[in-house]
């Protein structure tokens, strides 16, 4: 009997510092353009999509406030409603967030210097944006989900952290109506939803200053290949036998070569599909609108690459999936972060998700 799935899976980051740039905007970001609704309120003014992809965040994230889902990076706790997702345990959150932080931080530093006034667009709960605050930068957050600006506000009102903290103002606008001036706009997992990656890309433009740079963490499934699947399937199908994965070995129905040959092929789906069995809608209606390779060509297009960042491969669907004595656990998941990181680097995986920075040409 196949096992059964009750949750949805999540999908789901040289030079000196900002030499030439360090001059910082003083203006302050304009209020943001047309209709907006505040909690709750009716969505008139925006468009049926935009509401769609709004409802699918609002009720995924109350679903994981339920759940005890705490949206901030530092006072994450264990969560057992996520099977397999990295959110499922702090470590696993370091493993995989930590260096998509670490670059943000990073690359802000070098290519634009200490607080910058930056957007960041479709912020979701604010776990990214509290991290560019606490580091002292100066944000805009935006979302078109109501709850998880709503969640976002209540993370930061209880932050303990307040050491060199910058400023956030959250608002529940969508990028099509935002308007002003940043030093940097940050898309963390945004791009990717939005239709037209070359418009998206057009439509940042204006709202950089000059000198400005663009910043993404984004998606690019379509580079993942069947042996990259087969690394996981390899790994997944070993765990299970030795009773330390979340499924059974019955359950995944590997009796013969063709079967093992299927679940290669499934988590292949899985991955450039992002979404499995149990969530054949996946995250969102507009999951996944733009690729990679489309995203990457609009922003190459129109902005002076400063750096392109392959992320990693496949851990965030794996180390939350695995189950067994806890110090067996963490260690699996330090060796799987690793081997992850060295198949990037060498070139024996596919990345799956990337980081760009690139300037705003004058
Ligand atoms: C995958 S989540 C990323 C959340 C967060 N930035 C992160 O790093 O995890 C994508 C977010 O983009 C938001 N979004 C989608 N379309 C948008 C739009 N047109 N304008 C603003 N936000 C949008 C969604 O509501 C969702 O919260």
């Amino acid at each position: 009997m196949k096992a059964t799935l009750a949750r949805t899976q999540d999908a789901a980051d040289q030079s000196d510092t900002g030499a030439g740039v360090a001059r910082l905007h003083t203006e302050r970001p304009a209020r943001i353009a047309s209709v907006r609704k505040d909690d709750g309120g009716p969505d008139l003014g925006r468009s049926l999509e935009i509401q769609e992809e709004a409802r699918a965040f609002d009720s995924r994230i109350e679903e994981r406030l339920e759940a005890g889902f705490i949206p901030d990076l530092r006072r994450a706790v264990r969560c057992e409603y996520f099977y397999k997702s990295f959110w499922r345990d702090p470590q696993f959150i370091r493993l995989y967030l930590g260096p998509v932080v670490e670059a943000f931080l990073e690359l802000v530093g070098r290519h634009v210097g200490p607080a910058a006034r930056i957007l960041d667009v479709g912020c979701g709960a604010g776990y990214m944006t509290l991290e560019l605050a606490r580091a002292g930068h100066h944000v805009t957050a935006i979302d078109i989900a109501s709850s998880c600006i709503r969640t976002a506000k209540e993370a930061l009102a209880s932050n303990p952290y307040h050491d060199g903290f910058g400023s956030i103002s959250y608002e529940v606008a969508s990028f099509e109506e935002m308007t002003g001036t940043y030093d940097v706009l940050l898309f963390s997992g945004c791009l990717h939803h939005l239709p037209d990656a070359e418009a998206s890309v057009r439509k940042a433009l204006p709202l950089l200053r000059e000198g400005g740079v663009l910043l993404c963490w984004e998606p690019c499934h379509e580079e993942w290949r069947v042996d990259d699947a087969a690394q996981v399937a390899l790994i997944r199908g070993m765990l299970a036998t030795a009773g330390l994965w979340y499924e059974t070995p019955e359950s995944l129905e590997i009796g013969t070569p063709a079967d093992l040959w299927r679940f290669i092929g499934d988590v292949h789906e899985e991955y450039v599909h992002e979404r499995d069995k149990s969530e054949p809608g996946g995250q969102s209606p507009h999951d996944n609108e733009s690729s990679g390779r489309e995203i990457l060509s609009a922003l190459r297009s129109h902005l002076d690459e400063l750096e392109y960042r392959p992320m990693t491969s496949f851990i965030y669907r794996l180390m939350g999936g695995m189950r067994g004595p806890e110090e067996t656990v963490r260690r699996m998941a330090d060796f799987l972060a690793d081997y992850d990181r060295l198949g990037i680097e060498k070139g024996f995986l596919r990345p799956n998700n990337f980081i760009f920075i690139g300037r705003k040409r004058t």
